[in-house]
């Protein structure tokens, strides 16, 4: 990824300003690697773009390819876990049209959106983590007992990060309590990311988030590979989350504070469980 050229397009300087940044998003193209007009490659990216529109809000989730080597066209989308159908629908289709738009003649690109991200290359990247660009929502409100606050985030964010890389939709949510409020959280990772790449794509997005976000009633820290998010309300997910056979602990290492005590609220898998599953 480092040959990327990024392009920020939208309020770089505020990313941490959730109320005067709503329409932020990232694009890249990859420059290095152009198609030329008339070649099949083309041809196969807009069978592999239009797959994804045609799949991605059923599971909010979808990649394709379309095509030979060395010609063929990979492509990735991902919707965030909670908005609705629709707006996933809507969401791949700008990603699409803004692609075609700023990257016209690439082999290789991806946009960040605030409700979806995609990404498309001549090269198979479905198992590679990329976490190289961030967008960050916070919430404006400062939380009122920071230190007690971002001791139950991070353990609240740390145990979610250690059951998401074990669930197999890669995704799940979670609450604590602390000081009469409740926090509600979730972690979603790409479902055809291995254990490690997981891993390391949420590390870094928690990095990035204790650089300016962690004080916050609430945030969203967004990635190609992996998202997290936080509120001090309930999180409705539109795709379920399934939650990993036993979490691992992590008590050792992060114990939670007297004075608070949190609850984890994965949904078993229900009739549509493994929405989030690769097909
Ligand atoms: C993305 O950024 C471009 C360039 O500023 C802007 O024209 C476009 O409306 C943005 N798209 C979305 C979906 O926010
Ligand atoms: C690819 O195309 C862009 C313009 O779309 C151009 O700036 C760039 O130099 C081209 N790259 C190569 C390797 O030809
Ligand atoms: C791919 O789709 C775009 C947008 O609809 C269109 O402009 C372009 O001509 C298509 N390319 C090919 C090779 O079909
Ligand atoms: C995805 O879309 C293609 C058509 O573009 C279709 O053939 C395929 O069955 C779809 N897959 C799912 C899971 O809907
Ligand atoms: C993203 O989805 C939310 C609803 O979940 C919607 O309010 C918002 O306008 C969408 N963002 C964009 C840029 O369309
Ligand atoms: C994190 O997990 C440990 C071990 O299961 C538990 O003791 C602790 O309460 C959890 N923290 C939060 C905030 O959920
Ligand atoms: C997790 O998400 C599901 C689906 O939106 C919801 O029913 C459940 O209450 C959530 N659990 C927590 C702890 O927020
Ligand atoms: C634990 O959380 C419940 C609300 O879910 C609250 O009623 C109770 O007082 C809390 N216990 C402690 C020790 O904070
Ligand atoms: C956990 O989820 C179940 C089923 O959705 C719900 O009945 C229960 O109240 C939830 N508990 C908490 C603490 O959110």
């Amino acid at each position: 990824m480092d040959s990327l050229q990024l392009t920020f397009l939208l309020c770089l300087t505020q990313v941490f300003s959730f109320t005067k940044c709503q329409l932020q998003n990232i694009t890249s193209c990859n420059s290095a690697i152009n198609f030329t007009s008339g070649s099949i490659f083309p041809v196969n990216l807009n069978l592999t773009l239009a797959s994804l529109v045609a799949n991605a809000s059923i599971s909010g989730f979808a990649t394709s390819s379309f095509g030979q080597d060395p010609n063929t066209a990979y492509g990735l989308t991902r919707c965030r876990a909670y908005v609705s159908k629709e707006e996933c629908q809507t969401c791949v289709e700008t990603a699409v049209r803004e692609m075609q738009q700023l990257c016209p003649s690439q082999k290789e690109a991806f946009i960040l959106l605030e409700n979806c991200s995609l990404k498309y290359s001549n090269q198979n990247f479905f198992s590679t983590a990329d976490s190289s660009s961030k967008i960050g929502y916070c919430n404006v409100v400062k939380a009122s007992q920071p230190a007690l606050f971002q001791s139950v985030l991070l353990s609240l964010i740390l145990n979610l990060s250690s059951s998401v890389i074990l669930s197999p939709s890669r995704l799940v949510n979670s609450s604590a309590y602390m000081d009469s409020k409740t926090i509600y959280a979730m972690v979603q990772c790409t479902p055809t990311l291995e254990v490690s790449g997981c891993s390391n794509c949420l590390q870094d997005i928690i990095t990035y988030m204790l650089t300016g976000c962690n004080l916050n009633e609430g945030s969203r820290i967004l990635s190609l590979s992996c998202d997290l998010r936080y509120e001090m309300y309930p999180l409705s997910l539109t795709y379920s989350p399934t939650p990993a056979p036993s979490p691992p602990p992590l008590s050792s290492q992060y114990p939670l504070p007297s004075g608070s005590n949190s609850t984890t609220n994965s949904t078993s898998p229900s009739s549509n469980g493994n929405d989030f599953l690769l097909q």
